[in-house]
């Protein structure tokens, strides 16, 4: 399995590993083919994602993705984060051998859930917060 540089930079560090207090959102996937799962939890204020954090129980490329989601999600509007695709995450990690695209659409995936689930317990309405 060739990993990519940036893979492994991820992997051996990743960033926003663990869980908010109160989060405003929290996404849940796990994939029963390889038993990885994967969380994240987010913090909204004005419609932008203020903070994000992950926890993963999974393969280097579970590891790496969930890292790289989060960063590409902080900061950004709920729209943004939610247009964010399994190919763009991919692509800021520089590429995944094709057996591990599914690792990057669960992180998408978890990120979505957060997001969806943030929009339900808020009504759909800004918080305000
Ligand atoms: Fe399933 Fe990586 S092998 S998430």
């Amino acid at each position: 399995m060739q990993y990519s540089k940036k893979v492994m930079e991820e992997f051996m560090n990743p960033k926003n590993i663990g869980e908010l207090k109160n989060p405003d959102g929290v996404g849940k996937v796990g994939n029963p083919t390889c038993g990885d799962i994967m969380q994240v939890h987010i913090k909204v204020k004005d419609n932008k994602i203020e903070d994000i954090k992950f926890k993963t129980f999974g393969c280097a490329a579970a590891i790496a993705t969930s890292s790289m989601v989060t960063q590409l999600a902080m900061g950004k509007t709920l729209e943004e984060a939610d247009n964010i695709t399994y190919e763009n995450l991919a692509e800021s990690l520089k590429g995944l051998p094709p057996i591990k695209m599914h690792c990057s659409s669960m992180a998408t995936k978890a990120l979505k859930k957060a997001i969806i689930d943030y929009k339900t317990k808020s009504g759909g309405k800004n918080n305000g917060k």
